[in-house]
């Protein structure tokens, strides 16, 4: 039957994005019945809370969901909803693939590279945070589980295999932080001896940084924790073009959320000026993870060469041009 799909349109420009997208889902025949449901700030103004028990109930149900970028009201003590909803589903992979286009700004030509990064522990686990009563000290715990660390490396090399990439980086800071680093270091390494046909490679992350920024094409697929990957994924975005160009998935055992790495843009919102390439790349993902790979490929294909002839794309891009005019011409190249 038809596939159901979960739609959170979001804050900000996601409706708008998030319309670009289906939009050219149904365009390459995606037969799939979207559900749509409210979170964020749209959810707390029309219902009282940020994330409606409905739309816990669908993202539980149909197990693929394609999310706008939800933005968490400062101030009232609201914590971040794509915490919660990484906690609540056990989204325990966030896979984020950057992908280098011929005409946008970006100083490099030849990137591919995908982060995986373990989205439930580490120095994110919200474990153990206090401020001494006078203030002056304050302290959190970060948390490494074998489990936990062997799941996301296995991930990473069952996706290398997948897509026939030829290396895996482990990303560490073992040298320093010895017992947690260290034993997510010493999970990576058993893990890697289990995937001969993988290169397998380690790297402090201190070095991979300044690594990324002077030769970037030598990575492949890079696993590591929590905060590392939070930070070099946004490296990794920015040097293919930015947030605009940088899709991300949460994966979980029962769910995944497909989703734009950036934010609800409220300085652009309602202008007609935002790059919805972030979450038709997420589109792309959501495919890939459904096994529809050649509607993906077309898709990409398309947007690859609306952003190489360059007279209809969005000013993050160096054009002048609307969402709407850019999602007609992938539509029209379709
Ligand atoms: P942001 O990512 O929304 O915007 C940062 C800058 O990038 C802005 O100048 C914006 O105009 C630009 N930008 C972002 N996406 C773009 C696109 N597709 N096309 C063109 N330009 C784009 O970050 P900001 O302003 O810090 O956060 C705004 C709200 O979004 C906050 O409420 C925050 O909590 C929320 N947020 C939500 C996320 C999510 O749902 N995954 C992730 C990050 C922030
Ligand atoms: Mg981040």
């Amino acid at each position: 039957g038809t596939r159901k799909i979960t739609v959170l349109p979001g804050d900000g420009i996601g409706p708008s994005i998030i319309d670009s997208a289906l939009q050219i889902l149904d365009k390459v025949g995606c037969d799939f019945e979207y559900e749509f449901a409210d979170a964020g700030l749209t959810a707390l103004e029309k219902h009282g809370e940020l994330l409606p028990q409905r739309t816990l109930d669908l993202i539980e149900k149909n197990q693929v969901t394609l999310k706008g970028p939800l933005t968490t009201p400062v101030g009232g003590g609201f914590t971040s909803i794509n915490v919660t909803l990484r906690k609540r589903f056990n989204l325990y992979a966030n896979v984020r693939p950057v992908l280098s286009f011929a005409g946008t700004q970006a100083r490099y030509e030849n990137i591919d590279i995908i982060t995986i990064r373990e989205n439930t522990e580490g120095m994110y686990s919200g474990l153990g945070q206090k401020v001494s009563e006078d203030g002056r000290s304050a302290e959190a715990m970060s948390v490494i589980t074998r489990e936990g660390a062997e799941r996301i490396v296995t991930f990473a090399y069952e996706l290398a295999r997948k897509e026939g990439r030829k290396k895996v980086t482990a990303v560490h800071k073992a040298n320093i932080m010895k017992s947690t680093s260290g034993l997510f270091l010493d999970v990576a390494r058993e893990v890697a001896e289990r995937y001969p046909d993988i290169q397998s490679d380690e790297m402090i992350v201190d070095a991979t940084c300044m690594k990324l920024v002077m030769n970037p094409e030598q990575f492949d697929v890079i696993v590591t924790t929590n905060l590392f990957g939070d930070i070099l994924s946004d490296l990794c975005a920015g040097l293919v073009g930015g947030l605009g160009m940088a899709p991300g998935a949460n994966i979980g055992k029962d769910a995944a959320i497909f989703e734009a790495v950036h934010g609800s843009a409220p300085d652009i919102a309602g202008k007609n000026l935002a790059n919805p390439t972030s979450v038709i790349l997420a589109s792309i993902q959501m495919l890939e993870y459904l096994g529809m790979a050649d509607k993906a490929e077309a898709i990409r294909s398309a947007i690859s060469a609306v952003i190489a002839e360059g007279d209809r794309t969005t000013r993050d891009l160096g054009g002048s041009h609307g969402t709407t005019d850019f999602t007609q011409a992938v539509l029209e190249r379709l």
